[in-house]
C-alpha cells in the first residue's frame, strides 16, 4: 500500500467546544494534530487568563492520556477587553494569541468587537510583545452582500490596520477569496492566513446541490469556484504565509438541519486526509508537510513537532453520522469514500 509519512501536523484554528461536545469532539483533533489553536467562542467567551486556564484543563482531561496534545489558548477580544489581562496571559504562556470577532459576524460572536479601531491600545500592546492577532475577517453590515463581506473587510478594516501596526502579527483566518490570497501575498511577512480543508473543496454551489445543503454551510460562506481555485493554488504554492487551520466547528445534526441552521463544518475526523486528497489532486503531495506542519510553527515562533504521522492510500468510507450518546454530527465528507486514511 502507498503511504505518506509527514511530520505531525498542527491545527492553527479549531473549535473544541465545551461540556459534552468537548468530551465528544476533542479526540478527533488530538488523534491527528500535535497542537491546536483553540477558538474562544464559548458561552460565555474566554476573556480572562483564569477562564483560559480552566478551559485548557477541561480540554486536557477530555483528551486524557491517549494522545499527546497541546491546546494553545486564545483570548476573545471584546470592546472593553483589558490589555494588561491579555499581556499577562501571553507572558504566562496561557494565551498564544487573541481572536477578533466583529460583533455578530458568526457563531457565538455577539460579545465581539463593535468597532475594531476602539482596540488600538490593545493592538499596540500586542505588537510590542509579539502576540498574534487572529482575525475573523468579515464586515457585519446587513447592507453588504454576504458573499462580499470578506473582501469589504480587507478594504475597510484590515488594510488600514496592518498599515498602522506594521509589526503586529496578523492571521487572517479561514480565507475564502482570491482577494484575500492577493492581500496576504502582498503584505509583509507579519501577515499570514489559514486555509480550511472544506474551503479547498466546496464552493457556493455545494450549498444548493439539488436542494439546500446545511452541512456545506459555514462562515465565511464558500464563494464562487474561481475563489476556491485561488485558495487551492495558495495552499500548494509553498508560500509560508498560507498554512493549515481546519476551522472544524461541530454542531449537532438537528441544529444544522433547522429553520435557522448553524454555521460550521465538522472536519476534524478526516481533516488531514481531506487536505491530502486535495494536495494529491493538485499534484502537490510533496507540499503537504510544509503547509500542515512547518509554516504554522514558523509563523507562531514555535518548534516543529518531532513525531510523524503516516497516511495510507486506501479507500476510506466516511460515515454519514458520527454519534455517541446524546451527540450526533454529520462530518465533512459524510457518505463519501476518500483516498487517504490516517494509519492506526
Ligand atoms: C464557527 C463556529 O461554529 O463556532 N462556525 C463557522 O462556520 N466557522 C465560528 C467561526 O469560526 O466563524
Ligand atoms: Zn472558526
Amino acid at each position: 500500500m502507498e503511504t505518506l509519512t509527514i511530520r505531525r501536523p498542527d491545527d492553527w484554528h479549531v473549535h473544541l467546544r465545551d461540556g459534552a461536545m468537548l468530551e465528544f469532539a476533542a479526540r478527533y483533533t488530538a488523534q491527528q494534530f500535535a497542537r491546536a489553536i483553540v477558538m474562544p467562542n464559548l458561552v460565555p467567551p474566554v476573556t480572562t487568563v483564569d477562564a483560559a486556564r480552566h478551559y485548557r484543563d477541561r480540554i486536557r482531561s477530555a483528551i486524557g492520556a491517549h494522545h499527546s496534545f497541546t491546546p494553545l489558548m486564545t483570548a476573545y477580544l471584546t470592546d472593553d477587553i483589558d490589555a494588561d489581562e491579555i499581556a499577562t496571559g501571553f507572558e504566562e504562556g496561557v494565551f498564544a494569541a487573541c481572536k477578533l470577532y466583529p460583533a455578530n459576524a458568526t457563531t457565538n460572536s455577539a460579545a465581539g468587537v463593535t468597532d475594531v479601531r476602539k482596540l488600538d491600545r490593545v493592538f499596540d500592546r500586542m505588537q510590542a510583545i509579539g502576540m498574534p492577532l487572529l482575525i475573523h475577517g468579515e464586515v457585519v453590515s446587513p447592507d453588504i452582500d454576504i458573499f462580499d463581506r470578506e473582501h469589504v473587510f480587507i478594504d475597510t478594516t484590515l488594510a488600514p490596520l496592518v498599515t498602522d501596526f506594521p509589526d503586529l502579527k496578523v492571521v487572517l483566518e479561514h480565507i475564502t477569496t482570491e482577494d484575500s490570497v492577493e492581500f496576504v501575498s502582498a503584505a509583509s511577512d507579519k501577515v499570514a492566513a489559514t486555509i480550511t480543508a472544506h474551503h479547498l473543496r466546496i464552493d457556493r454551489n455545494d450549498m444548493f446541490d439539488g436542494g439546500m445543503r446545511p452541512h456545506a454551510y459555514c462562515l465565511p460562506v464558500a464563494k464562487r469556484r474561481k475563489h476556491r481555485e485561488a485558495l487551492r493554488k495558495a495552499a500548494v504554492s509553498g508560500n509560508a504565509k498560507f498554512f493549515l487551520g481546519t476551522d472544524s466547528a461541530p454542531h449537532q445534526k438537528h441544529d444544522k438541519e433547522s429553520d435557522c441552521g448553524c454555521a460550521g463544518i465538522f472536519s476534524a475526523p478526516v481533516a488531514i486526509e481531506s487536505y491530502a486528497q486535495t494536495f494529491e489532486e493538485e499534484g502537490a503531495l510533496d507540499k503537504l508537510e510544509a503547509f500542515a506542519s512547518e509554516f504554522g510553527p514558523h509563523f507562531y515562533g514555535l518548534p516543529l513537532n518531532d513525531e510523524t504521522i503516516t497516511l495510507e492510500r486506501t479507500g476510506h468510507a466516511v460515515p454519514d453520522l458520527i454519534e455517541d450518546a446524546e451527540i450526533a454530527i454529520v462530518p465533512f465528507h459524510a457518505g463519501e469514500t476518500i483516498n487517504w486514511r490516517l494509519a492506526p
